[in-house]
């Protein structure tokens, strides 16, 4: 089969992919993050854009020169439109998106398609031409939803059964329910015979109903532990639903003279919302023995005392005895940790009203008497389980009882009510087919069965709001989730949710947030989802385009995390779906990640675990990897990965290369990959609060591979060399041609330079062992930075000179006899840069003019000592102080000197990102990134006719 570069491994609109990537993390409405939580989810956009990319040929296959840069830029223009997230569901763009995969599909199989085809004949054709997609460790979904999305078969793996659950509910399930309208009696009478519904609304539309009825059947069963709150008449009277109950834990004092029980908490503030400030005041009760604590509820002026714990330990409140952790961990684990109600926060009808704790209160939270508990033990995962050192050491421990009671309640209903939804499906008529959801159904059974699926993803929203491990966040006044971070922490004071009243984490507004992401979702073309490990993926297609992002190295313990979902999942769900619940927790042995604990503390075990499986799974994946079309996969690294090290080149560049990147591409390598490509992508929220500060994942790198041929030849490192030395730098004027930012220029470098190193069988080393993809990191290094360093010859001497003292001194003073002899070898000299403008002297002392001296109205025209330099100050001056127009103005004057003044805003980039100047190197990454833009205003600027004479001056 002949091989067509596609378009993923020429170039990519990355700044518009990484823009939307970056806006879509705080879009919520109708995204799939809603349907249920998964760690490290994909941006849609990424991930539609990679795929679609992977897919469609790169015009130079077809066409040449400027035809093939237009069309390479209508399809950028395409992809502009796909990535963003107004245009999920439009479909005018999804379709044109569709007839490009179509196009290529055909011209791959010797076929044409007939001008003017419909959009259903484009679904017809890829669902008989196109291959399958298949995403092996498949997790929250998002690789696996945007193949269904864009008109392919999409096929889904993952070892973790609740992965697995996510993506049937995402890509499985919908399919099967399209076009049908909802089965609910209310419903039914409302739309009588209408039966155009489209897409999947009229499943969305029956998991609220069924929400709705679990809701008011759990409340005549549970109400009793919830009651409403008498409102004291300054904050409106009556009666109020309890938002949340907040609770600090306690434990003794250690100090024999106290013996209070002490309660331990980070905080007394209930609101810091500005005007509306709360917090609690402990109070003593002296008279009894040992003292008592209660609590005042304060507002207005004022401020609270500190919290009991901080990270040094606790303090006891009554006698101010500093009390270790090791104390509270004693008597944790002794069982004699308990809590007491600081507060309770009620719905008043002007907002949240605070109030104090009463008796009655405590007396109904201890009348919850749950009919079951998840009692499994937590992982042994020290890292990510704080609460084991505390003796909270089972799932049931992290919850109260009410909340247990509530958690068993809702998943009891749930279960409960699936023979009427099949009464209810069968009035409907649908067929009455009583093959079940798990063997394909689609009939009343199956749908009943789906709609338990549903609403089973509800149960565990309301336990991620529904925890004691969730906190009273003060700023946003409302309860955080358990998973905030990618942990379970241990927490000192907690809030106790309401799941009937109206506020975060109620049971409705978890049941709406499912069926909003279900409304969502594409539902077009089925879709197949396995558990299993990617290694085996078996039983799926014999060919699959491999789009995949697996586990990256000790970043996240998914199935330690996930078992605080599975254990409520497989309540509702294990005889729907016996095979992903038959464990008692999720599958750990086999899974990807290198945590010593799992390998009784050894780091060495875990790292060779972690690399025998990921080289495993690539052997698999290069196994079934459909020919003709790219292996793409992602790898989120961390800035500051543990064991990483930066990797110096030979003159002082640096690569990331941390274990997990390395062990990431030798595995491709030695599965038989050829690298073709490295992408750098905004996959990651950077301001997210995260696990211990080391899960703070900032980015991901698309790595573009395809089997290394078979005859592929050995070489030596100075053939490497010589190789590197001729095929980098036409690459990397391609990249800086589409302007990728000069921070991403580094990480994209390395796919064409790994597309030589990964060319040849091996690399041999001179004493004749074959050479590391460490060095070769370092090699590709040290050729981008020769290439940048050649790139000065573009320049005048002026800038040469200024080039070369910036990476000396940068922006400050240096000596005026170095200023001289470097500008005796640049070929100029110290007064002529002075006349330039560039530089000050005095004092026996130079120093390069600050961005901020230069004159605001500076003219190229009239300037006669024209230097790249200044071109390049100016730019970004005008950018940040009058905006884009001013900044194309003044490109356009620039004419010729444009080009020069990109790369050497690239260059400036690179030394000041080796030298550690933050601030700097931001400017000129900054005027990169606008360049497109102003490019774009400029071309709209009309030709001024004194043009051809202003770079008469400028000479090289
Ligand atoms: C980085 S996540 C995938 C995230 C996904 N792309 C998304 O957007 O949500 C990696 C996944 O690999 C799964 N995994 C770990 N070990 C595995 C194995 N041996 N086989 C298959 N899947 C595995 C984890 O359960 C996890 O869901």
């Amino acid at each position: 089969m002949t091989y067509r570069k596609k378009l993923i491994e020429v170039s990519l609109p990355l700044e518009a992919i990484n823009r939307e990537s970056a806006r879509e993390k705080s879009i919520r409405h109708g995204h799939p993050s809603t349907l249920h939580l998964w760690w490290s989810r994909k941006p849609l956009a990424t991930c539609r854009a990679v795929l679609f990319a992977s897919l469609v040929d790169d015009p130079g296959e077809y066409l040449e020169g400027a035809a093939a840069e237009e069309e390479r830029q209508r399809l950028f223009n395409l992809i502009e439109e796909l990535v963003k997230w107004e245009n999920t569901g439009n479909e005018r763009v999804i379709n044109a998106a569709r007839l490009e995969i179509a196009r290529s599909v055909a011209r791959q199989k010797g076929m044409t398609l007939a001008d003017g085809i419909a959009p259903e004949q484009v679904n017809t054709f890829l669902a008989e031409h196109a291959p399958p997609v298949l995403d092996p460790f498949a997790g929250g979904g998002s690789i696996p939803l945007e193949a269904q999305r864009l008109g392919l078969k999409a096929c889904a793996g993952d070892l973790n059964p609740v992965a697995v659950l996510i993506n049937k509910a995402l890509i499985e399930i919908p399919p099967r329910f399209a076009n049908m309208p909802p089965v609910n009696p209310e419903a039914r009478s409302r739309i009588g015979g209408d039966v155009s519904f489209k897409g999947v609304t009229g499943l969305a539309e029956d998991i609220r109903y069924y929400g709705r009825m679990v809701r008011d059947m759990a409340y005549e069963k549970i109400c009793h532990l919830y009651p409403k709150v008498k409102v004291p008449p300054e904050y409106g009277g009556g009666e109020a639903n309890v938002i949340a109950w907040l609770w600090a834990r306690t434990v003794k004092c250690p100090n024999p003279a106290c013996g209070a029980q002490m309660p331990l908490t980070s905080k007394f503030w209930l609101s810091k919302r500005k005007g509306n400030e709360a917090w609690v005041e402990p109070v003593m009760n002296n008279n009894v023995s040992p003292l008592e604590i209660s609590f005042k509820v304060k507002t207005g002026k004022g401020k609270p005392k500190d919290g009991t714990v901080n990270r040094r330990g606790a303090t006891c409140i009554c006698c101010g005895t500093p009390v270790p952790f090791d104390h509270i961990r004693a008597e944790g684990r002794a069982g004699r940790m308990s809590a007491q109600l600081m507060a309770v926060v009620a719905e008043g009808q002007r907002g949240r009203v605070y109030l104090a704790p009463t008796r009655e209160q405590v007396k109904i939270a201890a009348a919850a008497k749950p009919g079951w508990e998840p009692e499994s033990d937590l992982p042994h995962n020290p890292r990510d389980f704080k609460t084991p050192n505390y003796g909270m050491t089972t799932f049931s421990d992290l919850f109260t009882p009410r909340q247990l009671d509530a958690l068993t309640t809702f998943s009891g209903l749930v279960n409960q009510i699936r023979q009427l939804v099949e009464h209810d499906a069968l009035e409907a008529g649908m067929p009455n087919g009583q093959t079940s959801l798990n063997k394909g159904g689609t009939g009343a059974k199956a749908y009943a069965e789906a709609i338990s699926v549903y609403l089973a993803l509800a149960v565990d929203k309301l336990a991620d709001r529904g925890s004691s491990i969730c906190s009273w966040d003060v700023g946003y006044v409302k309860i955080r989730n358990t998973f905030a971070r990618q942990a379970i922490p241990m927490n000192w004071d907690f809030a106790e949710g309401n799941p009937f009243s109206e506020s975060t984490g109620n049971w409705l507004s978890c049941v709406n947030w499912v069926a909003e992401a279900v409304a969502a979702v594409p539902a077009t073309r089925g879709g197949e989802v396995r558990m299993g490990e990617a290694s085996s993926y078996t039983g799926g297609p014999a060919w699959a385009i491999i789009s995949t992002d697996p586990p990256y190295y000790d970043n996240i313990g998914y199935a330690d995390l996930a078992d605080f979902f599975y254990v409520w999942l497989k309540q509702v769900l294990k005889d729907i779906y016996p095979e992903l619940f038959r464990t008692m927790l999720t599958p750990k042995n086999e899974e990807l990640v290198a945590t010593p604990y799992r390998f009784g503390g050894s780091r060495e075990e875990a790292k060779k675990h972690f690399e025998r499986g990921l080289q495993k799974a690539f052997q698999q994946i290069c196994k079934i990897a459909e020919q003709g079309y790219p292996v793409t996969v992602y790898y989120a690294f961390k800035q500051a990965e543990d064991g990483g090290e930066d990797v110096a080149s030979e003159n002082g560049g640096r690569v990331v290369a941390s274990t997990g990147w390395e062990t990431m591409l030798t595995g491709l390598v030695t599965a038989g990959f050829q690298i073709t490509g490295t992408w750098p992508m905004r996959t990651e929220l950077s301001n997210r609060p995260v696990a211990a500060g080391t899960n703070a994942l900032a980015s991901s790198i698309v790595l573009v591979c395809r089997p290394r041929p078979a005859d592929a030849p050995v070489a030596t490192r100075r053939e490497l060399l010589s190789a590197l030395k001729k095929q980098l730098p036409p690459a990397l004027r391609k990249l800086q041609r589409s302007a990728i930012a000069p921070v991403d220029l580094a990480q994209s470098a390395i796919g064409p330079g790994m597309a030589v190193f990964t060319s040849y069988s091996k690399v041999l080393e001179a004493d004749g062992a074959p050479m590391t993809v460490r060095t070769a990191l370092a090699l590709i290094n040290q050729v981008l930075d020769e290439y940048m360093a050649e790139q000065e010859g573009e320049y005048d001497s002026d800038t040469r000179w200024a080039v070369a003292w910036f990476e000396q001194y940068g922006m400050a003073a240096g000596p005026y006899g170095d200023a001289e002899t470097l500008s005796k070898a640049k070929n100029t000299s110290v007064g002529g840069l002075a006349q330039s403008g560039i530089l000050i002297a005095r004092a026996g002392q130079v120093q390069l003019l600050a961005r901020e001296d230069y004159q605001s109205d500076w003219d190229p025209a009239a300037d006669r000592r024209l230097t790249v330099w200044e071109a390049v100050q100016h730019l970004i001056l005008t950018l940040e102080k009058h905006g884009e127009d001013a900044a194309a103005r003044l490109l356009k004057r620039l004419g010729p000197l444009s080009d020069p003044a990109r790369d050497l805003a690239y260059r400036l980039y690179s030394i000041c990102d080796r030298k550690g100047w933050a601030g700097e190197a931001l400017a000129y990454n900054s005027l990169v990134v606008a360049w497109p833009r102003l490019l774009e205003l400029a071309a709209r600027i009309p030709d001024q006719p004194v043009q051809g004479q202003l770079f008469l001056d400028y000479k090289v």
